[in-house]
């Protein structure tokens, strides 16, 4: 086994979860989102642990985490800026605040800040069209956005 382990936290989280399935196959998913709960990404050190804890093989966790986007496999950074890319944050406006980011910060998407702070990716729809443009920054919504505010919003997290 790896490096990686669970903290007793979520171990006790793990066992909880996979109560709720039949089989152990099903917390592929949540394991891997305990994972990145814990480290920010799935590293192939997790993996490993993963595979171990569902009885599977290294190379079926990895699949499955390259598979499903919400996965990082890369470390992040403090703050992890995503960026709808789909039609109606594209027609409202996601191309200026990515070069926004991009002239400010100096990152395109699956970059990260040479100081670990910002990390920006660009995701499918977000499911809040109606507030379009938008950003999930750390998970939190930020919608209607204009270049204006995304600069308040960067400058609060500096
Ligand atoms: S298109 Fe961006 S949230 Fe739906």
């Amino acid at each position: 086994m790896g490096k990686f382990t669970f903290t007793q936290e979520n171990e006790e989280k793990f066992q909880t979860i996979a109560k709720k399935y039949p089989k152990i196959d099903s917390m592929m998913l949540p394991g891997l989102w305990l994972v990145q709960e814990q480290e920010g990404w799935v590293s192939p050190d997790a993996m490993i642990f993963i595979a171990d804890k569902l009885g599977k093989s290294p190379i079926e966790v990895y699949e499955f985490a390259t598979f499903y986007t919400m996965f990082n496999l890369k470390p992040i950074g403090t703050y992890h800026i995503e960026l709808c890319k789909t039609l109606s944050c594209m027609i409202m406006g996601a191309p200026e605040l990515k070069k926004f980011i991009k002239d400010t910060l100096g990152i395109g998407p699956g970059e990260t800040t040479a100081d670990g702070k910002f990390t920006l990716s660009e995701v499918e729809c977000q499911g809040a069209c109606g507030g379009a443009p938008m950003i999930a920054l750390n998970h939190q919504y930020h919608e209607n956005l204009t270049v204006d505010k995304l600069k308040t919003i960067i400058e609060e997290c500096k």
